[in-house]
This record gives structure tokens, sequence and C-alpha cells, in this order.
């Protein structure tokens, strides 16, 4: 693995070896575990294009863990205001010693662009383009995910590695058509073996969905019901409405309606706290990427409940990271 940019780009192989790593590190993530010298000497760029608090700080713990030297860089501030390009960015990031280039931007296909560039030989990580991708993200809930469901069926004392989420049925609910989550997680548990739904108003799903590995809901409801098998959803992951995305801020339907038809309700809230996973006595699980919109896409006793996995999402996201600059940057993955 040369870059990280699509999580479509992974094989089940290599995207269970990123999350068996991340197992692996995620002692070295625990503030009283020692940190590893693996990525001494190596330098790590977060090249930031738009704002983040969760992606950019866990990139910056995961590369300290590892004993990089980390460089922070906001293009807020920086000389891309008086119009430096991309190019000469990464170039003078790595003529003072880049090693691997964590970027995020608004523009979708710029961390493709500039990894098919020969602008650079830093290894390119995909921090989040623009409506594209956000492979990490993806990567971080599937350990997630995969460690509720392994718990729930073998224990907790249980590894979960070498296994994928085979069984599991995800729900992805709100924004889809703005969503780089969406998309990156899409593929990313289709690879695993999990069965995807989705559920928006028409007006927020892109074009072509019909052709994505899904199924579609229109209804929220109806999604939570059992299915003709008699199944319901082991997971439901709330995206964020990214009304910063939607023309003049404005969306439709409105934010009323939304929250009223696709949000996640105190009413709904109490459908999802019945639900299990799988056969088992384990309650399903609540995630979302954050930030979170309380009251739109989800209600505040939702985002406090005990179902919701966010923070536990959050703390994933420094050894899934971890195990990308260390697979990318040491070549122990050479695939
Ligand atoms: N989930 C996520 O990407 O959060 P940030 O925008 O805070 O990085």
């Amino acid at each position: 693995m040369r870059h990280l940019l699509s999580t479509a780009d992974l094989s089940r192989d290599e995207a269970l070896n990123i999350l068996d790593t991340a197992e692996e590190m995620s002692g070295v993530s625990a503030r009283e575990v020692k940190k590893l010298p693996t990525l001494r000497g190596r330098t790590v760029v977060n090249l930031f294009f738009e704002d983040s608090t969760r992606t950019r700080i866990s990139f910056e713990a995961a590369a300290k863990r590892l004993s990089a030297d980390v460089m922070n860089f906001s293009a807020k501030g920086s000389s891309v205001s008086k119009g430096e390009s991309l190019k000469d960015t990464v170039q003078t990031l790595e003529a003072i010693g880049a090693d691997a280039v964590v970027m995020r931007h608004w523009a979708s296909g710029a961390a493709a662009q500039l990894a098919a560039s020969d602008w650079t030989d830093c290894a390119v990580v995909n921090a989040g383009d623009g409506t594209h991708e956000h492979p990490t993200q993806a990567l971080l809930d599937a350990l997630t995910l995969r460690r509720g469901w392994s718990a729930a069926h073998h224990g907790p004392e249980q590894s979960p590695r070498g296994t994928d989420l085979s069984g599991m049925k995800v729900l992805i609910v709100g924004d889809i058509l703005h969503s780089r989550v969406a998309r990156s997680n899409i593929w990313l548990l289709n690879t695993l073996g999990a069965e995807v739904g989705l559920v928006a108003p028409a007006t927020l799903l892109p074009v072509g969905v019909e052709t994505w590995p899904v199924t579609v809901h229109y209804s929220f409801d109806e999604a939570l019901a059992p299915d003709s098998a008699g199944r319901t959803p082991d997971a439901v992951m709330m995206l964020r409405v990214q009304a910063e995305r939607m023309v003049g801020g404005a969306f439709f339907p409105t934010a009323a309606e939304y929250t009223r038809r696709w949000g996640l309700t105190d009413e709904r809230l109490a459908t999802l706290e019945r639900l299990r996973l799988g056969e088992t006595d384990s309650p399903a699980m609540l995630l979302h990427p954050g930030p979170m919109n309380r009251g739109v896409e989800v209600s505040s006793a939702a985002a406090d409940s005990p179902l919701n996995h966010a923070l536990d999402q959050v703390s994933h996201g420094v050894s899934v990271r971890m195990a990308v600059l260390h697979l990318l940057l040491t070549g122990a993955d050479d695939s």
C-alpha cells in the first residue's frame, strides 16, 4: 500500500490487515502505554484545507505515538491565501522534511490528484476530500462495529482479529448526497461482508445510488422494522446534515421536516433500544462520525444514550490511524 485514498481500493485482506494492526496498536493508544519507536525520524504533515477536530488531532496523536515528528498545516492563515498552489505547498512541506501527507481538502479527488502527480514522493492519506471519501473514518467505524459484533457473539475477551462483518446489517441514515463518510463506509462494509441499507429523503441521495451495493429506504421507521426475513438493523449510523455544502445553507426538506421524518428522535431512540445485535441479547449499536447536530439528525437523548458509540469511534480513530501510518511508512504491508 503506497497511499490510502479510497476504501474502494482495499481488498478484504488489506482491510483486515489494517483493522488487525489497529487492534495491536490499541494498547499503545491507551495513555499508560509507552510510545512505539516505529516512525522515529519520519515526519507526518497534516495538510488541512477544511476544518477538522477529530481527524486532525487523532492523526497527530497517532503519529506522535509512533514517535514521528508532526507538522500541522492549516490553509487558513497560510500562503494559500496569497494564491500558492497545492503543488508548491506540498513541495515546500516536503523540502522541510515531510514523509507523509495527510490531506483534507474541499475538492473531491484532491488526494487522488496529489498521489497521481509527480509533485511529491510522500505517501498520501486522504483525510476527507469533498463529498468523495474519508477512508480512515470508515476503517475506524469498521473497527467499532467489529468489536461490538464480536463481543456480542464471542464475549469481550475474544479478539476480533481476522474476522469480518459477515452477517451484520448496518443502516446509514441522513445526508448521503454530501457524505464522504457514507461512501467510504458503503465500499468498506460491502468488502467486509456486511449488508448495507441507506435511509434518506430522495433529495439527499445521489444520482446513480441504485447502482450501489445497498438497499435504499425512504422511511426511517420502515427501515427500523423487521425485514422480510425478520431481521432488524444491528447498527444505525447517523450522518450529519451538511448545511455548509447546500446552496445558501438551505436544504429541502426543511430542518423541521427532516428531523421529524429522518432524525433519530426520542421516539425512534426507544425503538432502537429494543433492537438487538444479531441473535444475541446485546443492544444494537448507534454510531455517528461527528460532529453531531443535536436536535437536527439526533436528539440530545440519543446523542447521550449508552447506545451511542461516537466517543469509542473517536478513540478507535487513533489506533486505526497509527496502523495506516505504520503500514504506509514502514512498508510492513508491501501490497
Ligand atoms: N468525523 C470527522 O471527520 O470529524 P472532523 O471533521 O472533526 O475531523
